[in-house]
């Protein structure tokens, strides 16, 4: 297997976790590139369910991890996932783990400031999962932040802290007309973990590099997906980060020219937690089923997800903006049960069919989805690992997949376990 990145190409929760401890076998280092603990990745090994936010997939393959400079890091929740996985018997120990001297961390007031961002915005609120993460990027980006390379010189860092909560401070009590907080607190709290965290910050992109030169294989953990890409997504119902194929490399340090292949995780419908436009979204009985069938709550904050047909103008947006080379196809078996299947091929707006993806969400909200519908298969696939065997509608159905979107699926997730998988074109040479 080349250097693989593994992409959402709907608006997250497409199965991205299951795929990327599949694919970890077949490589030496697992890297995330962007976003935070916003993200919950659900993994399942011999009938066991293991959820990581922060930490790399890759980690329960017992294969080295890596935490990018793009990612944005909440140390207090990182230390609690090491705990959760050591009490799993997954090593997590700093030869296993490193992360980025340049990632930024999530402090105590980003997550403050989400949460009062939030409730000042009432019902147009964007349905943040309050983790901080959009409140430390923008530190970030206005050159405010706080990196992993600050810790060590601790007494630059206090100063950092007591300095950038002066502002901080300004903001919560007098805009959000919330509590303070208290430097000393903050501080106090950095101090006990300090020594814990030491040994895992490293320069992930020169041991990425020298990996890489010595014929490491790499694989790019993205989280999200590409429709909530700060960028390309639907503004401003979208994450804070970019979550596309071109930020594995700059999230992780490494040049573009490394990564061999991109993979889209694609839901074989479609499913959206938080607010936002989703043109597809189905508000009747299919929408339960769906949602029941498939156990649609998200795995960061057990939010019921919202259901809809596949989209194939969302897809061939994913496939042009992540230079996709091929699909990993999830869920099928979730449409076991159902006597038709629709795909949506288009959207009519003002009398005219649109194909490609509108920035304005004004417009997508009066999109309204064109349908084309196919047979159900009435069978249960879940079992089933040999793609001969898939029942022919089932077979159909993936086939007009392939030629909407002109690309091939390589994978087939057809249950949440590792094992329940159908490898329809093998990447691992
Ligand atoms: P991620 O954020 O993209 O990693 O996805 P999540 O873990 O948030 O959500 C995907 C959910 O679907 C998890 O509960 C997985 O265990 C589950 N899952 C993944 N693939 C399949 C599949 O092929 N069939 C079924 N039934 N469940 C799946
Ligand atoms: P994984 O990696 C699904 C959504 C939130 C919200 C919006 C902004 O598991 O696929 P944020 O906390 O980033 O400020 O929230 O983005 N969101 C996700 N939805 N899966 C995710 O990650 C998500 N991460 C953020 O629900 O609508
Ligand atoms: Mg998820």
């Amino acid at each position: 297997m080349g250097n693989t990145v593994i992409i959402g190409t709907q608006w997250g929760d497409e199965g991205k976790g299951k795929i990327v401890d599949l694919l970890s076998e077949h490589a030496d280092f697992v890297v995330r590139f962007q976003g935070g603990n916003n993200a919950g990745h659900t993994m399942v090994v011999n009938g066991k369910k293991i959820i990581s936010h922060l930490i790399p997939s890759g980690i329960i393959q017992g294969k080295k991890c890596f935490i990018g400079n793009g990612v944005v890091v909440d140390p207090f929740v990182l230390l609690e996932e090491i705990d959760y996985l050591l009490s799993n018997h997954i090593d997590v120990s700093p030869d296993m783990l490193k992360i980025s001297n340049r990632a930024h961390i999530i402090m105590p007031y980003h997550k403050l400031i989400d949460a009062a961002r939030e409730t000042k915005k009432g019902d147009r609120k964007i349905g943040t999962t309050g983790r901080g993460i959009g409140p430390c990027y923008e530190d970030k980006a206005t050159r405010r932040g706080i990196r992993f390379c600050d810790i060590p010189d601790f007494k630059g860092f206090k100063e950092k802290i007591i300095t950038i909560l002066e502002e901080k401070n300004f903001y919560l009590e007098h805009y959000f007309k919330t509590d303070p907080v208290d430097p000393e607190t903050v501080i106090a709290q950095f101090r006990q973990i300090k020594d814990r965290l030491l040994p895992y910050i490293a320069d992930v992109s020169v041991i990425l590099s020298e990996g890489m030169n010595n014929h490491k294989t790499v694989l790019f953990e993205g989280a999200q997906g590409t429709h909530l890409d700060i960028e390309h997504g639907t503004y401003p119902f979208v994450t804070s980060s970019s979550v596309v194929a071109g930020n594995a490399a700059n999230g992780s340090g490494v040049g573009p020219a490394t990564l061999n292949e991109i993979i889209g995780i694609v839901k074989a419908y479609t499913t959206r937690v938080g607010s936002g436009p989703f043109p597809t979204e189905l508000f009747d009985d299919i929408g339960d089923k769906l949602q029941k069938a498939g156990s649609e709550f998200g795995a960061t904050t057990g939010r019921k997800r919202r259901c809809g047909w596949l989209d194939m103008v969302v897809l061939k947006n994913a496939v042009r903006l992540n230079s996709l080379t091929g699909f990993a196809i999830t869920k099928l078996d979730v449409l076991d049960d159902l006597d038709e299947i629709k795909i949506c091929t288009g959207y009519e707006h003002n009398g005219k069919i649109i194909s490609d993806f509108p920035a304005e969400i004004k417009t997508l909200q009066k999109c309204t989805p064109v349908y084309e519908t196919h047979p159900g298969w009435k069978q249960d696939i879940s079992g089933i690992t040999d793609f001969n065997i898939l029942p022919d509608n089932a077979k159909r159905y993936l086939a007009r997949i392939e030629e909407l979107a002109k690309m091939k699926i390589k994978i087939i997730s057809v249950g949440p376990g590792r094992e329940a998988t159908i490898i329809k074109e093998n990447i691992f040479n």
